[in-house]
């Protein structure tokens, strides 16, 4: 069953993130997921799905109508949240802040297009079609809000290329983002 992020969800989301997701967010830890999500939920541009299966999660989706200044964005909603959470993941593991810096050149940030976020399914129910219901729902959610494609990116030979080409996204373009090759799709709703 999907359905929309409640703030019952937020721990089990974050840590799935974590587990799953080996980009930037999850450097920064957990609680600073965990204050990701919440802060969220206060911004009408951006949501998150989530599937249930047996009363837990078993994958979720984000979508933000525009990537354009996301990070100013969420921290103008939560700036207390937002602020001692980096701090402390800052504190826990110095280094981080050099690629604090890296992902404001982040190419999405400056651009004016929608984009799911993120996507991901526990290890255990992977292969099993919740992918691509969450990506379906993704898809009806961003036409209810009436936008007609979205962008994902992702890092060139994770597996999930693979994904997001059978779910009929369109490479457009590479870019090399803190060192690593990532690819842009488009999705044409
Ligand atoms: C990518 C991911 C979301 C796919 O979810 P899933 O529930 O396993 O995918 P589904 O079972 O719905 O698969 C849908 C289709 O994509 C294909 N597919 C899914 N993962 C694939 C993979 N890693 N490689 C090749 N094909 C894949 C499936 O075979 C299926 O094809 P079919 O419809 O022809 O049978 C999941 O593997 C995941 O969470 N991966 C780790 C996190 C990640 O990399 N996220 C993407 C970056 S944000």
């Amino acid at each position: 069953m999907v359905t929309f992020l409640s703030s019952s969800d937020i721990l089990s989301v974050s840590s799935l993130h974590k587990k799953e997701l080996p980009g930037f967010l999850s450097k920064l830890g957990e609680y600073f997921l965990t204050e990701f999500y919440k802060t969220s939920l206060g911004i009408p541009s951006v949501f998150t799905l989530v599937y249930k299966k047996d009363g837990e999660i078993a994958g979720f989706a984000t979508g933000v109508e525009t990537s354009r200044g996301l990070l100013g964005t969420f921290f103008r909603e939560n700036p207390m949240g937002m602020g001692s959470a980096l701090c402390f993941a800052v504190l826990t593991s110095p280094k981080l802040i050099f690629d604090i810096f890296k992902t404001l050149a982040y190419p999405g940030f400056g651009h004016d297009h929608a984009e799911l976020l993120s996507i991901s399914v526990d290890s255990k129910y992977q292969r099993k079609g919740i992918g691509k219901e969450l990506f379906e729902e993704t898809i009806k959610e961003f036409k209810k809000r009436k936008i007609n494609s979205f962008k994902v990116s992702i890092y060139d030979g994770m597996s999930a290329n693979s994904f997001y080409k059978k779910m009929g996204c369109k490479l457009d373009s590479s870019f090399s983002f803190m060192g690593s090759k990532m690819n842009y799709y488009s999705f044409k709703i």
